[in-house]
């Protein structure tokens, strides 16, 4: 590992800037004992680069967003940025990263931690060993399908209306990245949508099918409706192993699934775009937990999801399993040594502010590499 990877660090808002404090001793400890080099910039994104320059990302960023090899998302949003219009929202920093990186796949693992297995909502035989993939559908569908808007009819009727639309291209695209995912896990796929009412639903079913039936009859394939699909999360969330979806139902079906390991500060992800010629796909990673806005500042953010999806980073687009393999360990380590940030706190552990959860991955690291 010689070359250098050029990395940009988009914090964003709320909690975003202090866990990735927490991400960026992790890098260093990695440069400096795996010889690994990183090129590490930074870049204002959300409410906070709406404050600087009125808007949620600047050309700038973008264009330094497509130039980085990866990009390492915190998080966006705050209650004081609740009045601002739609287009200068902090969200609208993220959904534009999203579209004109042409992250079409998104990888939301849900996953229990052993440690963790008492932090669910859910009974622990329930979800313990829990371990699934959603693969979220994330530059199509609803959120940018066409016409959108809010406009009155000639009897003065006023609506608003959104475009749920998907091409084949797009369903096939996230959907193969879901069966070849598969294929290096449980071999199983649940594709899911709302074929019994929608027409974009029966089409991407249909569209499923015949890529199946095409590529991947060796993974075991089922279609289930969306709804289906939310209560089977909570009934028995085990009988699955990677789920693609739409970007709504995704967007959904991934807080619930989150939800199930009872730590959505633990969960990690990871927005992937098609490899280029040379190999290399334009990815950006991102913990799962929003902004937090409660909590900002006071050192209580649980550090781990955005370590973790710098693991993810590591995995997708270094292919340096083994070094996400050593880094996983160490948050495993720190979770069994009983230290707990407020989210993940439970009776008889020990209590960690953001930075003591760092130092704790950091100790166990060093021990791990002897
Ligand atoms: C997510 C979030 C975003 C989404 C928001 C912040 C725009 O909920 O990443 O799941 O709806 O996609
Ligand atoms: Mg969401």
């Amino acid at each position: 590992m010689t070359s250098n990877k050029r990395i940009l660090i988009l914090a964003g808002d709320g909690i975003g800037p202090e866990v990735m404090a927490q991400v960026e001793r992790v890098m260093e400890w990695l440069a400096a004992r795996r010889a690994f080099s990183f090129e590490v910039s930074g870049g204002l994104v959300g409410g906070a680069c709406y404050e600087a320059h009125g808007t949620p990302l600047t050309d700038e960023t973008l264009a330094d967003a497509l130039a980085a090899d990866a990009v390492l998302f915190g998080a966006v949003g705050g209650p004081q940025w609740d009045d601002v219009a739609r287009h200068a929202r902090p969200e609208m920093g993220i959904l534009r990263l999203r579209k004109e990186m042409d992250l079409y796949a998104n990888l939301r693992p849900a996953l229990v931690f052993d440690p963790l297995v008492a932090a669910s909502t859910l009974k622990e035989d329930v979800v313990r060993g829990l371990d699934l993939m959603i693969v979220r559908e994330l530059t199509g569908g609803i959120y940018f399908g066409e016409p959108r808007g809010v406009d009155t009819l000639a009897d003065g009727t006023r609506r608003g209306f959104d475009t749920e639309v998907y091409s084949a291209f797009e369903i096939e695209r996230v959907c193969r990245v879901a069966f070849e995912l598969a294929r290096r896990r449980g071999n199983r796929v649940h594709s899911v949508e709302k074929a019994n009412v929608m027409e974009s639903g029966k089409f991407w079913r249909d569209e499923v099918t015949a890529l199946h039936a095409a590529d991947y009859a060796d993974v075991e394939l089922q279609h289930m409706y969306a709804d289906n699909c939310a209560m089977q999360l909570v009934r028995q969330p085990r009988q699955f192993d990677v789920i693609v979806t739409g970007n709504l139902f995704g967007d959904l079906l991934s807080d619930c699934a989150a939800m199930l390991t009872g730590s959505l500060g633990m969960l990690p992800s990871a927005s992937l775009g098609a490899s280029d010629a040379g190999g290399r796909r334009k990815a950006l990673y991102e913990p799962v937990h929003g902004s937090a806005p409660d909590i900002a500042g006071q050192g209580l953010a649980n550090p781990l999801a955005a370590i973790l999806s710098f693991t993810m980073m590591l995995r997708y687009s270094f292919d340096a399993a083994d070094d996400a393999d050593l880094i996983e360990g160490a948050v495993q380590d720190a979770l069994a040594q009983g230290l707990r940030t407020a989210d993940i706190m439970q009776d008889g552990m020990t209590g960690a502010s953001t930075e003591a959860m760092g130092d704790a991955v950091l100790g166990a690291l060093d021990r791990r590499a002897g």
